[in-house]
């Protein structure tokens, strides 16, 4: 009764269905495994009712881009050092600034400093940087997370040598020349961001309430008001 033809065709189509089952997986699981793309924003808070958009910008028609879009003069010149207190000038050149970068990946920055001008402690929270000096001399300061011991690793850094920030880790540059210095860094994101520590504890918009940072820093209400009163204009 086993070898009836009608128990075969059964047995067969459920062997058939298991077997097609098991491909459909395999071929899925690379999917299934994969994580979201990395943002490429802070925030992109869902409008349930709008047109759909993606993780960036979207892209002009291929048919209105010249050649124009692969190149930008931007940092052939930097801005005037001593417009801010930090005495460091930023000439920022992401996605925004050049708008051929977009979901390429990557994206520069020029910044000039005025002797003892710094470019406070900060994060990218998108991207890891490298970089050079093109003239002068800055200190450049890295601290590690709490894996590394929240270690410090420091060096001045001269004209035509190189330095890379992982990303996500705070850092800083500090010109201890006697003239003007220049760097220009690139990262691998076309919005690094930027998350400046100072900015961020002091300036943030509306403010961290006091007790929070007096407890967190270990002083008194007036140091922080005190401190809070140096950031509200931003940078
Ligand atoms: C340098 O650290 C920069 O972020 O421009
Ligand atoms: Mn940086």
């Amino acid at each position: 009764a086993s070898s009836s033809p009608l128990a075969m065709e059964h047995f067969n189509y459920k062997a058939l269905a298991a077997l097609l089952s098991a491909t459909l997986l395999l071929l899925l699981a690379p999917h299934l495994m994969a994580a979201d793309p990395d943002p490429l924003q802070d925030f992109c808070v869902a409008d349930l009712n709008g047109k759909p958009t993606v993780n960036g910008y979207p892209c002009q028609p291929s048919s209105s881009a010249g050649d124009e879009f692969l190149f930008s003069t931007r940092i052939a010149s930097g801005g005037d050092t001593l417009a801010n207190p930090n005495g460091s000038n930023v000439t920022e050149l992401d996605v925004n600034e050049w708008p051929g970068l977009n979901t390429l990946g990557v994206s520069m920055n020029r910044v000039d400093f005025a002797p003892g001008g710094t470019n406070p402690p900060h994060v990218h929270p998108r991207a890891t940087e490298v970089g050079i000096v093109t003239r002068g001399e800055l200190l450049v300061g890295i601290v590690g997370s709490l894996d590394s011991g929240n270690r410090y690793y420091s060096k001045v850094v001269r004209a035509g040598e190189t330095f890379v920030i992982p990303r996500g880790l705070v850092h800083f540059q500090f010109n201890v020349g006697k003239e003007e210095a220049t760097m220009v860094v690139s990262f691998n994101s076309q919005n690094p961001g930027i998350i400046f520590v100072p900015l961020t504890l002091f300036g943030s918009s509306p403010p961290i309430p006091t007790p929070v940072l007096v407890k967190a820093l270990r002083v008194d209400a007036e140091v922080v008001e005190l401190l809070k009163s140096k950031f509200t204009g931003g940078y």
